[in-house]
């Protein structure tokens, strides 16, 4: 596959900061930040909005999302935040008493909460899978899967060190044993490939403002075709069936708009925001989710060989997502080490004993030799 050139000029990222840290925050396209920008122009003067323009951002931005996992329009909602969407999802299992949920290990905190209170209020069990001896995390939860499994929420890469799960497996022994499968890819998708129908979730949320290069508080929810006629967290008057006759608004009705479309959040039709997160969505497109994965890997492999000959675990490329680096720590680093590279215009980020670095598109050979050399100045 051929690889992607290097996209900086389409970032506002002076040469000489160093941006390894994506999965903090991804930066803004400058196109997504101009298209964000007239949005928000618009309300100075909201005598131009049409009625019709509460609809536009969300109609044009649903099929792209929903391309983007391989899936058809009807399963997109859109959430402005990932524990939004496991919100919506967990209001809308059924679990038992005894039966189990599955988590991996330091799993995102929202993607924990959000199922320590479904625990409680249905009296189901958590279980936290890690990965013993030789196990690849993957294999562990894969094992793990049983009967009494009600549920497995997991993400495609872990935040923390990138550990890859293989979802295809999972989604097929999730459905062998009759339990639901939540996924998390606010730390791959768009960096990652991944389609629904290899792995058939039930419900999947992603954060926009990642690895999806969209603002803050823009995501989308997935939700399977089964699991469409659910309950919303929220009742607001443009998920409702005829909503676009404005005139018409005190018709109460109880049906909803078709598929996930019943599951938006109120005030979907966010002018500043969806316009940008529409054009970082169409540039995702535009590169291909395979290439941006194929050209990242190429980085992150050079990378992870440079680290490895330092001492810095960061274990075989196989289990990783290959956008995605957390190196361990050797014990004599010092616990400021991320301030002192952000001294030097080196960003990076430590989750626990690890180094989070995960460039993009937009990363050059000057910004890894320079982490390279500090990195090899701080731990001696
Ligand atoms: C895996 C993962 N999920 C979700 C989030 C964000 O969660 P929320 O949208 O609930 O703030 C993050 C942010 O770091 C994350 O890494």
């Amino acid at each position: 596959m051929n690889l992607i050139p290097n996209q900086r000029h389409l970032f506002d990222i002076p040469d000489d900061v160093a941006f390894l840290n994506v999965a903090t925050m991804g930066p803004l396209p400058i196109a997504s930040f101009e298209a964000g920008q007239r949005g928000f122009a618009r309300k100075l003067q909201p005598w131009t909005i049409p009625d019709a323009d509460f609809f536009e951002d969300t109609r044009q931005l649903r099929p792209l999302l929903a391309r983007l996992i391989g899936a058809d329009d009807a399963g997109i909602a859109f959430v402005p935040s990932v524990s939004y969407g496991l919100a919506v999802a967990a209001q809308n299992l059924a679990l038992s008493r005894g039966q189990k949920i599955l988590l991996l290990e330091d799993q995102f905190p929202s993607n924990v909460y959000t199922w320590r209170t479904l625990a409680a209020d249905t009296s189901a069990e958590i279980e936290t899978v890690s990965a013993r001896g030789n196990q690849s995390l993957s294999e562990a939860l894969l094992e793990a899967i049983g009967p009494d499994t009600g549920l497995v929420a997991c993400p495609q890469v872990r935040w923390t060190d990138g550990a890859r799960i293989d979802l295809a497996a999972i989604g097929a022994r999730c459905r062998e044993a009759g339990a639901a499968l939540v996924l998390d890819l606010t730390q791959s998708c768009g960096a990652m490939r991944f389609d629904v129908k290899d792995v058939q979730p039930d419900f999947m949320v992603a954060a926009g403002y990642k690895w999806l290069l969209g603002p803050y508080a823009t995501g989308f929810l997935y939700a399977a075709p089964h699991r469409r006629n659910g309950r919303p967290l929220e009742q607001n008057w443009i998920n409702r069936e005829g909503a676009e006759d404005f005139s018409r608004l005190i018709d109460y009705t109880d049906r909803y708009a078709p598929g996930a479309e019943r599951y938006d959040m109120g005030e979907r039709s966010n002018f500043a925001l969806l316009p940008a997160f529409r054009a970082s969505i169409e540039l995702i497109l535009s590169w291909g989710v395979d290439r941006i994965e194929a050209t990242l890997a190429h980085r992150n492999r050079a990378i992870a060989d440079a680290l490895e000959s330092r001492g810095l675990k960061v274990g075989p490329n196989t289990e990783r997502g290959p956008h995605y680096l957390g190196a361990l720590l050797p014990e004599h680093a010092p616990p400021d080490l991320t301030q002192r590279l952000r001294a030097q215009q080196i960003y990076a980020s430590k989750r626990g004993n690890r180094l989070r670095i995960t460039p993009h598109l937009f990363t050059s050979d000057d910004d890894v030799q320079r982490f390279l050399l500090a990195l090899d100045q701080m731990l001696g």
